[in-house]
């Protein structure tokens, strides 16, 4: 009795906090529905490269376990309202009051080649072709999963914090911008982004990792427009790579118990593609202020730094895995002290602040500046040179067309006071005058700022360009006497870009999509103050007010599944064309079978695709040695005829070198919709084949 009362007490007393980690699948419908993030019409998914995880981390307080944290970052383009609140109510559902909208932050990693439809805001659903249920969906289950198997893991644990630099994985897409800035300012910084990693891990009473997040400021965009396959692209996996190193190499991805996110911060403006903007045929460096060619429709896009976008891709993640595990293995700091979180939805229109003066480092008392109702400008049409806009815009542009401003006029014409609150910016879409058919962009957004010991995270609703987030952090930093302030990107609410006010003058891409005007940051860093300083009081904050809910007047024009059939005298999972005989490491082993639409059933934690190899020749024992969601392989869909509902799978195995030699078959798993209705699982092998 004595001695069981003395393990609590010591245990409590050496270990204040108890942390969780949970993963689970979110992998969107892998087929037909459009890409967020580039708003390319044409960029549908037809398959799968890497799927996606929602990585999930649950903090309590020991003393006091109503005191939790609840961080989550999602292989996602963003996270959105409407998502995150049907976790929470699931949530409640579940625990009561322990996860609410003020403990719950969730992140999205800004993957640009996962599929979308999930956000509800018209605009952003507007490149998918509205909203998509079976997104949405996969979106919500998977992050309550996660968060739900965190919850049930929580343990004694320490939390440290470590940082490295790591140079040659990002560029500034918009420098000619940066230098808007103040000199004075500038002359603070060595480069024109940020190149720390930063880290905090968690650590069982043994040293035991048991899960990390990193956070290094660089857009997922290694993958660019032309990609068709989902991934979670070079910070998806990234995270892959480092949890393959601390579970085992044999194990599944999503599917160790440790877990690795690498989550967005201050991307706004930073670009992973090093060699820079070129011209698409000639190859010279293209005009940096107005990124033109001189062929006319010749584009001006970056790229870099391998031959092609994969091996871009892998050359950044593996550059952000190794500079992690550099970070992981030095000794880091201790994060003991109080936890807690503050949040508050915040009306931006209605604000109204002293603008920061980024030279003295304080806020000018004797001005006031406020937010507009949201409005998109020429240049956000425009794109960047991550992924070029389909029309003939420029970025930079300051003055509008008669053309688009009919177009614009005829959707909703902006006010006088729209057109004075956010000049310089010419209004393409007045975004928050549009009623019809619902919210285009939304007014109201979610901040919140955490803490634990000595160590900040504000979560931010959106892209904050490098010079904005330094800005956001300097300010918590000086309010909280904190030595470590990190930025959340991208979380619970998405509302574009935050340019700060300098930059919004030369409405590049990332200031034409400033959607509440040139003081967007003012607010954002008076509000910041604002919460950080509840959270030192113990104050209460007024929850701010809620978001509208019109999910359920949403509209889409994504079609259903009709039906799948086989072609004659064929069956779903009949391998048609078979992988050679004899393969060896450097090779690509292609099967394709008869297939159903991967639409019918999105496979959560299982696969489409798996390489197997025989493990014992009289058992005919074979075990699965890698799933669709790891990178040596692609799961590639597509229809055959869309009258006759016949379609193929395509799956690709390239045979890494050290892939040990044996017997090995590729084993395709899938579901048809029979025409007079019913879903039907199937499956199928090809013939077995020898790698040497
Ligand atoms: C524990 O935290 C909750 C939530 O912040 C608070 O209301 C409560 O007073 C705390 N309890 C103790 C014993 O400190
Ligand atoms: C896992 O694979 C990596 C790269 O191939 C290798 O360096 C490492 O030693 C392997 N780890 C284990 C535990 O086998
Ligand atoms: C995308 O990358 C591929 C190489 O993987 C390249 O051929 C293509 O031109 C690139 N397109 C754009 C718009 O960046
Ligand atoms: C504050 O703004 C006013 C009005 O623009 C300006 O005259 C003054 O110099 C500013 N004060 C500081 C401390 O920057
Ligand atoms: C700024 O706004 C506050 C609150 O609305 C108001 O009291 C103050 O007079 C304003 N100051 C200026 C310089 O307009």
């Amino acid at each position: 009795m004595l001695w069981c009362w003395c393990v609590l007490v010591c245990v409590s007393a050496a270990s204040a906090l108890r942390v969780g980690v949970g993963i689970a699948d979110v992998t969107g419908p892998p087929a037909e529905i459009g890409f967020m993030g580039y708003a390319n019409f044409e960029q549908t998914g037809h398959g799968i490269h890497l799927r996606q995880f929602s990585r999930a981390f649950v903090l309590e307080d020991g003393r006091n376990s109503s005191q939790r944290i609840v961080f989550v970052s999602v292989d996602a383009a963003m996270m959105g309202q409407g998502v995150r609140r049907e976790v929470i109510k699931r949530l409640k559902k579940r625990y009561g009051d322990m996860y609410t909208e003020n403990n719950v932050i969730i992140s999205g990693t800004h993957t640009h080649s996962t599929p979308g439809g999930f956000l509800m805001d018209f605009l952003f659903d507007l490149p998918i072709l509205g909203f998509v249920k079976e997104t949405y969906v996969a979106y919500i289950i998977g992050i309550y999963k996660s968060i739900v198997m965190a919850h049930t893991k929580l343990t004694p644990a320490r939390m440290e914090y470590g940082e490295a630099e790591l140079l040659g994985a990002n560029i500034n897409r918009s420098p000619t911008s940066y230098l808007r800035n103040p000199p004075e300012e500038r002359a603070k910084y060595q480069y024109d982004v940020d190149k720390t990693l930063a880290q905090v891990r968690f650590l069982t009473a043994s040293d035991d990792v048991l899960g990390v997040i990193n956070w290094f400021a660089v857009h997922p965009t290694s993958m660019n427009n032309t990609n068709r396959l989902i991934s979670s692209d070079n910070v998806g996996y990234a995270s892959i790579l480092m949890e393959k190193a601390l579970n085992g190499n044999n194990t599944h991805p999503g599917k160790g118990s440790v877990v690795c996110a690498f989550a967005s911060t201050n991307l706004g403006d930073v670009s992973p593609n090093i060699k820079g903007p070129r011209c698409e045929f000639s190859g010279k460096v293209c005009d940096q202020e107005s990124l033109l060619c001189e062929l006319p429709k010749e584009r001006c896009f970056a790229s870099g730094p391998g031959r092609d976008m994969f091996q871009s891709t892998k050359i950044i993640a593996t550059k952000l895995f190794e500079t992690a595990m550099t970070v992981l293995k030095q000794p880091g700091e201790d994060l003991t002290g109080p936890l807690g979180v503050v949040h508050q939805f915040v009306d931006m229109p209605l604000e109204e602040v002293h603008p920061y003066d980024p030279v003295t480092e304080t806020f000018n008392a004797s001005r006031n500046v406020s937010g507009c109702f949201p409005a998109m400008g020429y240049s956000f049409a425009a794109g960047t040179t991550d992924g070029p806009g389909a029309f003939d815009f420029k970025q930079g542009t300051t003055s509008g067309n008669p053309l688009w401003d009919a177009v614009r006029d005829f959707i909703a014409e902006p006010t006088k006071e729209d057109v004075e609150c956010h000049a310089p910016k010419p209004i393409l879409f007045a975004t928050g005058r549009i009623k019809f058919p619902y919210s285009w962009q939304p007014r109201i957004v979610s901040c919140a700022v955490a803490r634990i010991g000595g160590f900040f995270l504000a979560a931010v609703p959106g892209e904050f360009t490098t010079m904005s987030g330094r800005r956001l952090r300097n300010v918590v930093r000086k309010t909280a006497g904190a030595k470590k302030v990190v930025l959340a990107g991208l979380s619970n609410i998405y509302s574009d870009y935050i340019a700060t006010p300098e930059e919004y003058q030369a409405q590049r891409y990332e200031a034409a999509s400033t959607i509440y005007g040139p003081h967007t940051l003012d607010i954002y860093l008076n509000k910041y103050v604002e919460l950080t300083e509840a959270l030192l009081n113990d104050a209460g904050l007024a929850p701010g007010p809620e978001p509208g809910d019109w999910s359920g007047q949403l509209v889409t024009l994504v079609p259903p599944v009709l039906w799948d059939a086989a072609p004659w005298r064929r069956d779903f999972g009949d391998c048609v064309r078979q992988p050679e005989p004899h393969h060896a490491p450097g090779d690509t082993v292609t099967a394709t079978f008869v297939a159903g639409h991967p639409r019918n059933n999105i496979r959560h934690g299982r696969s489409y695709a798996n390489v197997e190899k025989l493990e014992s020749e009289e058992d005919d024992a074979w075990v699965s040695v890698l799933t669709d969601a790891d990178w040596e392989t692609k799961f590639i869909w597509q229809r055959n005829s869309k009258i006759l509902g016949t379609s193929y799978a395509t799956i690709e195995w390239e045979i890494p070198p050290g892939t040990p030699p044996g017997k090995y078959r590729i084993h395709h798993y899938g579901s048809y919709k029979y025409i007079l209705g019913g879903i039907y699982p199937y499956h199928g092998f090809s013939d077995t084949f020898e790698v040497t």
